[in-house]
Order: C-alpha cells, then sequence, then structure tokens
C-alpha cells in the first residue's frame, strides 16, 4: 500500500473547456498560494477563505472542491485497503448521508488512460471502505448512500502517472463544496430551447470583453443567457446575487456550510460571513452602475416563446429594466448605433433545426451583419464547423469552446 497524504489546502474548481485561463485570473485575483490550469479546470493552494470567496466570486466555475486525500493505487484493493485507512468520523457525521461520484481522466500528459475498466466498481469498493470504516467504529452502525440530495459528496478522481511504465495509478479524493453547479445563478426560471449554461455564457462574454457603455444585442437571445451574463458583468453585479440571502442562513445551501472542516471552525464562519456582506454590498452598487451605465442592451428572437423565457428570465435577475426586447428575424435586424457588440447563438443542427435552412440562416446572417452592423464586433457560437464556413465574412478570431460534451467555435468578425 502507498502511503496517504493528507491534503491540507488543496482545491480544485472545474470550468468548460476552453474557459480555463479566465478562471484562472478569477483564482489568481484572489491571491492563492499556487495556481495551475489542469485539464477541464484550476487546481490551487490557497486559504480556506479564499476558496469559500470563490464561491461567491466565480462567473467560470462548474463546481468547486476541496482535495482530502492523495495515494497511489495499482488494484481496486489498494482503493479499498487506502481509503479505509482514513479517519472517515472527522470527515463527516454518522447521521449525514452521502454520495460518491468517480472521475477517471488520462495522464497529466494526456497520453494514458486510466487503466481500470469498470468506475462502478471503483465507487463500490470506495464506499464499502467508508462505511467498513463507521461500522468498525460505531458498533456496526453506518451512514446511508443518498443519491439526490446527500449531505456530503465524495469524488474520487483517478489518474495515471506519465511515465509509461508506471503500474499505479494517483488517486486523490475531494469534497464537493457547492453540492449543486455553481453556474445555477438563480434566474432561469425559464428556458427555450438549448439554452446555454450560464458559466459558458460568462465566459463567451468574456471573450467579447464589451466596451462599457457601446451597445450589446443579442440576435437569437433564445433565454437570454448571453444577454443577462453581459449585464451581470457590466455592472459587475456578482454571480451569486440572487441565493445571497439564502447562503448562510440556516436553510442549507451550499454542502459545505455543513462540511465538519468547515462549521467547526469560529474563524472560517466569521469570514464566511463578512465575504456574504461583501457581496451584498457589491450586488447593490452593481444595480446601481448599471443603471448609470450609457448604451443599450437588446435582445431579439424569431420565437415569441423564446422572447417571453428571456423577459422572465430578466424579471427574476431584476434587470428587465435596461433591455429592449423584440421578436424578429435577426436577419432583418438593424444596428442602433454605429459601434457595439452583436452576437448570435444560432440552431446548429445537433440539437435545433435542419441543415438545409441552416445553411441559408448562416450564409444570409453574414450579409446582414456585412450590410448592417458596419462598426460592430460580430460574435457567432456554434457547433457545427461546416455552417460556420456560409458566413463569408473574414474571422479575426477563433476560439474552441466546450459546449457540455460539444466541442464548439466562438467565432468573431470585425465589420468594417
Ligand atoms: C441555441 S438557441 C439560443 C440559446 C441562447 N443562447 C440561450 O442561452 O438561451 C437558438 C435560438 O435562435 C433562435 N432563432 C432561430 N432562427 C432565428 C432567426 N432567423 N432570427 C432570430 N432568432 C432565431 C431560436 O428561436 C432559438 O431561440
Amino acid at each position: 500500500m502507498s502511503e496517504i497524504e493528507k491534503v491540507k489546502n488543496g482545491f480544485f474548481a472545474s470550468c468548460p473547456g476552453g474557459l480555463e485561463e479566465f478562471l484562472l485570473e478569477e483564482i489568481e485575483s484572489l491571491e492563492p498560494k499556487k495556481a495551475t490550469i489542469v485539464r477541464g479546470g484550476v487546481q490551487f493552494e490557497a486559504l480556506p477563505e479564499v476558496a469559500i470567496e470563490l464561491m461567491f466570486k466565480t462567473r467560470i466555475a462548474s463546481r468547486l472542491y476541496k482535495t482530502l486525500y492523495t495515494f497511489d493505487i495499482k488494484t481496486e484493493k489498494d482503493l479499498y485497503y487506502n481509503a479505509k485507512d482514513i479517519k472517515w468520523k472527522a470527515v463527516f457525521d454518522i447521521t449525514q448521508t452521502f454520495k460518491i461520484n468517480v472521475i477517471q481522466s488520462r495522464s497529466p500528459n494526456g497520453k494514458k488512460r486510466s487503466k481500470f475498466e469498470n468506475s462502478m466498481f471503483l465507487a463500490q469498493k470506495f464506499k464499502d471502505a467508508i462505511v467498513d470504516t463507521f461500522r468498525a467504529a460505531y458498533d456496526g452502525a453506518r451512514p446511508s448512500v443518498e443519491k439526490v440530495h446527500p449531505d456530503v459528496t465524495l469524488l474520487l478522481h483517478l489518474e495515471p502517472h506519465d511515465n509509461p511504465h508506471a503500474s499505479k495509478e494517483k488517486a486523490s479524493i475531494l469534497i464537493d463544496m457547492s453540492g449543486r453547479p455553481l453556474s445555477q445563478r438563480g434566474y432561469k426560471v425559464a428556458e427555450y430551447e438549448a439554452p446555454l449554461r450560464e458559466n459558458l455564457a460568462a465566459g463567451l462574454v468574456k471573450m467579447m470583453n464589451p466596451v462599457p457603455g457601446e451597445d450589446f444585442i443579442d440576435g437569437m437571445c433564445g433565454s437570454g443567457t448571453i444577454l443577462i451574463e453581459a449585464m451581470l458583468q457590466a455592472g459587475d453585479i456578482p454571480p451569486c446575487f440572487l441565493n445571497l440571502s439564502w447562503i448562510g442562513s440556516d436553510r442549507r445551501f451550499w454542502d459545505v456550510e455543513h462540511h465538519f472542516w468547515f462549521f467547526k471552525s469560529d474563524y472560517l464562519k466569521e469570514k464566511f460571513k463578512e465575504i456574504v456582506k461583501k457581496y451584498e454590498e457589491q450586488t447593490e452598487a452593481g444595480y446601481e452602475k448599471l443603471k448609470n451605465l450609457p448604451g443599450e442592451f437588446r435582445g431579439n428572437d424569431i420565437n415569441p416563446d423564446a422572447v417571453r423565457a428571456t423577459l422572465e428570465n430578466l424579471k427574476r435577475a431584476k434587470l428587465q429594466a435596461r433591455v429592449e426586447l423584440a421578436i424578429g428575424d435577426a436577419l432583418e435586424l438593424e444596428s442602433p448605433s454605429d459601434k457595439g457588440i452583436v452576437v448570435i447563438n444560432p440552431p446548429y443542427g445537433e440539437r435545433l433545426g435542419a441543415d438545409d435552412d441552416l445553411e441559408h440562416l448562416y450564409h444570409e446572417f453574414g450579409e446582414t451583419l456585412k450590410h448592417k452592423f458596419k462598426g460592430y464586433r460580430a460574435f457567432v457560437l456554434t457547433g457545427n464547423l461546416p455552417l460556420i464556413k456560409k458566413i463569408s465574412l473574414k474571422t479575426s478570431r477563433k476560439e474552441i469552446v466546450y459546449n457540455g460534451n460539444i466541442e464548439s467555435r466562438f467565432v468573431e468578425y470585425q465589420l468594417y
């Protein structure tokens, strides 16, 4: 058996592929001891209060985990015996329910896959080790597994070493700090076909880097995700803005509020209150800033149900007063000014629409941009690479981003 390392201040934040640099920026602004981009996220070392503040601050992270232990394993048996050596009753209580997730990734250099074939079996062995440790300590009593609303979610992450001859893999045990996606801001009360995740939309806004005060138009706004994220960033309204009245209240919002390492520390609980206050103040100042910002936010969609969904979401976010909404064909859009941003996330065949019509739609939208949006920067997000070629404009930038597991392109056109 290999040695178990207890990790003191190690964290891992995951995010949609392609947005890692933005996540790193957010983390670095909080001054961690160390932060490195890894596949699908950022690994960092920091004081616990830094990681806690990240949960309030991050627009980009999907989840945030605290790393508890690491050790090497060669077989499932190694996993069982190592995990059985951990003092689980110091991690959570027998009365708390738990759940196990397993992720097997490639080696850091991307060349080796995890050799373990059955992740369910790994989860089973890991669970047995936890349960047996409790049973031994509590006369046969054990905590229950709960799949839907567990008190504690543990993540077992397996990663082969780069060395091609190494037969062991690195096992890390992490605890999910939020227990719910950090991307859920609380404003998505209505959805229209294929809405983007809020953190992906936030990343797109960061890529577009809108100039404060210039017009911002989403020509195919769907449920309004890009528009709302653009407004939140323009006002510097924190992403946790709608959840602040829940966070830190008696009603549990994030799992961390029920984690031993957190709630047994008066220092951290005090810090948590201070952070809530700071972000409450930032929310208030943000709405004020947005109210006084020149420039227009416009949302347009051909489908009335989509516009209705955008309106519902805007209302929930208390942002409807700053937006002009219209039902209409994006091919007939007119620019309200001589510079700004126009963005679309058109249907692209994977989930919506039929290809022939889409070729026409993409081509014609390119023509609309050419004739009606001189002086603007235009952006198109699509998961369909042949379709993007139907836009006959010069591409000035192309980024790869992952929309769920769909490899997509975010393309910029500068229109002169
Ligand atoms: C993938 S969805 C956009 C999702 C959106 N970004 C969100 O996060 O909710 C595509 C949208 O394009 C709209 N659409 C399709 N053709 C259009 C057109 N010609 N003009 C305006 N909107 C159009 C659809 O009604 C749909 O709402």
